[in-house]
């Protein structure tokens, strides 16, 4: 039998393309196994959002070559893969595919033809109508699974690779979506995580034309499934029908990741994100005026060019204004082909550093005290894992917290189970507390 190894970097989209090519490959025959050594074909499906990406791809390649690199094949997925395109053939010659994610569905092909000796395979088209489904796809997780709804961005933040790497958007229809929703529920998973890079504007391709909330609140009706996730959402689409959907069906949960970027409406303007901060904060007046409580978290950008420490100030400001959960916060990173890489005013490392550590310090100060709040508080939480060293289980709650816990007396598995938590202590990453069923 052939074996293959894959390695994923990246958003939890590739992860899940990486769940769709690992069905493809074991419906074609291969066997995969747990390291490269072992593999005759070694897959990287690779990332660009950030940080010299594409070098990293490189001297990853290179360095694997050197050590065990001898009768193997080599295949580039994902967006280094679609992004630098057959250049890596001239700098990484061992490389003999070079595949980008809206060409997967031709992969059974692209196998055939690297089995008959040819060495520059490409699957490079991003004008793929379709999105790439296959009912063999092999999901890691035996309780949450990803359904991806749209893929593709229509969108041009300035200072985003994806619109390059992942094409125009392309929506899956409703009945495809639902009609996997129910298999997996069938097949025994309680949590569905519907994926894009933009939800929101999920638009149904077939004459039923739903929208992302039409879609989501028949997700969640889906018999089974205990909850539902949706991840990413863009603010300029995301309307009040969404948070009704939220309110009205107990398996949504009370979570909205919803990336700002930036808290100075000069800055978003150059950023391209089609909203002022006025109108991001009128969504989250939304969502805090909500019947269920809804978690928030974000997505921030510092030291894009031209930021100044007005403008940085400004997105501090937002984070006490909107009291997020959690944030995911990065330095501004110079892409290729990105409108932002020429503008004037880019910042110096040093000083974005700066700026990073001062947002994630006072975003922890606020985590712990939003956390704190919940000690006393019953959480239903969903039990994903087991903690060997402490004795804890690690449960998660619809609010997308952590909350690990002790179960006194009893030795049964609690994997996958839904258990009430009441909770104990609060962390600024997580929360702690004691079974009480
Ligand atoms: N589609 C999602 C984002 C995908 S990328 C959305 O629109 O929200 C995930 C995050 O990476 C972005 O929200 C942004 O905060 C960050 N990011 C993207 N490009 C970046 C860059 N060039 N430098 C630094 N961070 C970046
Ligand atoms: Fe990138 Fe903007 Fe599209 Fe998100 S919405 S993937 S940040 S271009
Ligand atoms: Fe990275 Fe591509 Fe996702 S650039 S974040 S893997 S869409």
């Amino acid at each position: 039998m052939k074996t293959f190894y894959i390695e994923t970097f990246g958003c939890q989209m590739n992860v899940h393309d990486s769940e769709k090519v690992i069905g493809t490959l074991i419906s074609q025959g291969y066997l995969q196994v747990a390291t490269p050594e072992e593999a005759e074909l070694v897959f990287y499906n690779t990332c660009s959002i950030r940080d010299k990406a594409e070098q990293k791809v490189f001297s990853r390649l290179q360095q694997f070559k050197k050590e065990h690199g001898k009768g193997k094949t080599f295949a580039v997925l994902g967006c280094v893969a679609q992004q630098e395109g057959e250049k890596i053939f001239e700098k990484a010659p061992h490389v003999s595919l070079v595949c980008g994610s809206a060409s997967y569905n031709r992969l059974p092909q692209m196998l055939v033809q690297l089995e008959a000796g040819n060495r520059r395979v490409t699957g490079l088209a991003l004008d793929t109508e379709e999105t790439f489904e296959t009912p063999l796809t092999r999901r890691d997780n035996p309780h949450r699974a990803y359904i991806t709804i749209i893929e593709g961005c229509d969108k041009s933040c300035a200072y985003c690779v994806v619109p390059f790497t992942r094409g125009p958007e392309r929506s899956r229809t409703s009945a495809s979506v639902l009609s996997e929703a129910r298999q997996l529920a069938e097949m025994g998973y309680t949590e569905i995580q519907l994926l894009g890079q933009n939800v929101n504007s999920y638009r149904d391709p077939s004459s039923a034309g739903w929208d992302f909330a039409t879609l989501l609140r028949n997700v969640g009706q889906v018999p089974g499934i205990r909850r539902v996730r949706f991840t990413t959402s863009h603010p300029r689409d995301f309307v009040k029908g969404i948070i009704e959907a939220i309110e009205d069906n107990p398996a949504l949960c009370n979570h909205v990741h919803l990336p700002v970027q930036s808290g100075s409406s000069r800055v978003l303007a150059s950023m391209q994100r089609l909203y002022t901060r006025d109108e991001y904060m009128r969504r989250i007046e939304w969502m805090k005026a909500a019947r269920r409580p809804i978690a928030i978290t974000t997505d921030i950008i510092v030291g894009f060019p031209g930021e100044t420490e007005d403008d940085f100030e400004a997105t501090l400001g937002l984070l006490e204004a909107v009291e997020y959960d959690s944030v995911f916060s990065f330095k501004y990173s110079r892409r290729p082909n990105t409108p932002a890489l020429t503008l004037p005013g880019q910042v110096p490392e040093e000083e974005k550093g700066r700026r990073l550590t001062i947002l994630q310090e006072r975003q922890r100060a606020i985590q712990v005290r939003r956390n704190a709040a919940y000690v006393g508080a019953v959480e239903e939480s969903l039990v994903e894992g087991f903690n060997k060293a402490t004795g804890q289980w690690i449960g998660r709650t619809s609010q997308n917290k952590t909350l690990n816990f002790l179960r006194p007396g009893a030795a049964e598995d609690l994997l996958g189970r839904y258990v009430d938590v009441r909770v104990t202590r609060a962390g600024p990453n997580s929360l702690a507390g004691e079974c009480v069923n």
